[in-house]
């Protein structure tokens, strides 16, 4: 695997030990690169009322856009199960209004598992072009 991709899967190992999940204990990292090489990490937030929950996909998005980022290339996502964990379908829709078709680099806390296309996660987007 390519140096920038290593680096970008570390960062994530390294954000998901700062990850806030006391009711799942469902460990989640990412780290999302944006043009010219800079890297916005996130992991997930649970809260008491379930719902307010936020994924750590979409930390590192929201982190990236208020830093005036809007051209992504790839994001890497670390859990420490030994299948690839894909962003949930919340997450997917909210990276491809905000990120488009974003390499999505599926790794645990020991190796890479597989690289997929966000747009094979979510075929048929729910697009502003509807409203
Ligand atoms: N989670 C993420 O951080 N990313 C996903 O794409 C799926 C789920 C988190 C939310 C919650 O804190 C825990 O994993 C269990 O669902």
């Amino acid at each position: 695997m390519e140096s920038a991709a290593t680096l970008l899967i570390e960062q994530a190992r390294q954000v998901r030990q700062r990850a806030s999940a006391p009711y799942s204990r469902f460990f989640v990292g990412s780290a999302l690169e944006a043009d010219q090489g800079r890297i916005f990490t996130g992991c997930n937030i649970e809260n008491a009322s379930y719902g307010l929950t936020v994924c750590a996909e979409r930390v590192a998005a929201f982190k990236a856009v208020s830093e005036g980022c809007r051209q992504f290339t790839r994001i890497a996502i670390v859990t420490e199960i030994e299948v690839g964990t894909p962003p949930c379908g919340a997450c997917c829709q909210v990276l491809w209004e905000l990120c488009g078709n974003l390499e999505v680099i599926l790794a645990n806390v020991d190796t890479w598992i597989e690289t997929v296309q966000l747009k094979d996660l979510l075929p048929r987007p729910f697009h502003a072009s509807f409203l």
